[in-house]
């Protein structure tokens, strides 16, 4: 396991001993806490839900954030079952007291969290012409203010700790989507956003990064399938045929890509965003 060779207190910067020879120490540039605390928001179900399972997996301790904590109770249980540390945070990401309430909890019951996976999502989607002020603003609301809140809240445990990753979810409907100006909106911002965090957070050891997925199978879509009239099988039947793949994507798809990016070894890429839609556009 990777994860084992990375030590607490690690710290290789530069040109040390190591550098380019294939030394693993060699590929952290930063401190590595030695137990790992990671933040999911939106994690009772979906693609938050395997995010969670996966990067306890990776031996990660997780707080689970979701409007309803009780909803994160099935998840957090299967995490415990398994050996892992987990907690559910009942917590609307919209909320700045609310938020700043949170990150507290999460630090006293596993401590200081150095990784955020900011995934709480909603859609309204309309066209245009129908699409109500709320809409917009509730769309907006939770991705954008959501993860500005969560990623302000966290940033200075990953600061004093001299390493983090922060993973925002974006979406190919970034780049436009029938039905979706606001959600499409939120999501490129997502992207700028992240870009500007690796930017400002860099040279503390954070990296953030972004992960736009194609269509994958959560209640997400469900509720996209039945907006349009279609049955969730005929739904996900006809996104498969646009889909160079042949197949529509699955939670643990994205989870396994949030993986690398929070991973230790991770720690050269920044600012980037990775199309995960089985095929090269979003
Ligand atoms: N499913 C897809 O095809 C797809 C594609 C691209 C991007 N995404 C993005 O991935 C993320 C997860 O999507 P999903 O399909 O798993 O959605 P989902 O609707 O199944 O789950 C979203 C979760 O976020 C929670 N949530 C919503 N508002 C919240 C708030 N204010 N505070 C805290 N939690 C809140 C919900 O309660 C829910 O548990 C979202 O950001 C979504 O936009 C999904």
């Amino acid at each position: 396991m990777a994860r084992q060779a990375v030590r607490p207190g690690d710290h290789v910067r530069g040109r040390g001993a190591g550098h380019g020879h294939g030394s693993r120490a060699a590929l952290v540039t930063s401190s590595v806490p030695g137990s790992r605390v990671a933040i999911v928001t939106g994690a009772a179900r979906g693609i938050g839900a395997a995010v969670a399972r996966r990067l306890a997996a990776d031996g990660l301790a997780i707080g689970l954030l979701d409007l309803d904590s009780a909803a994160c109770e099935p998840v957090v249980q299967d995490i415990r079952a398994a050996g892992g540390r987990a907690i559910a945070v009942g917590a609307d990401v919209v909320d700045e007291d609310v938020v700043e309430a949170a990150v507290a909890r999460v630090t006293d019951e596993l401590g200081a969290p150095t990784v955020l996976v900011n995934n709480a999502g909603i859609i309204r989607d309309h066209l245009l012409f129908r699409m109500s002020v709320a809409d917009w603003d509730s769309v907006m609301e939770v991705h954008l203010r959501g993860a500005f809140l969560m990623s302000r809240a966290v940033q200075g445990h990953m600061v004093t700790a001299g390493f983090g990753r922060i993973v925002n979810l974006s979406s190919g409907s970034a780049l436009g989507n029938r039905g979706q100006a606001n959600y499409s909106a939120a999501k490129a911002g997502l992207q700028g956003f992240t870009k500007t965090l690796a930017l400002e957070l860099g040279r503390f050891g954070v990296t953030a990064n972004a992960v736009a997925p194609g269509f994958i199978e959560t209640e997400m879509t469900a509720e996209t399938a039945e907006r349009v009239g279609l049955s969730f099988e005929d739904f996900t039947a006809r996104a498969a045929e646009d889909i160079p793949v042949g197949r529509t994507g699955h939670p643990d798809d994205i989870a396994h890509c949030v993986s690398f990016f929070v991973s230790p070894e991770a720690g050269f890429v920044s600012g980037q965003v990775l199309y995960a839609a089985g095929g090269p556009r979003g």
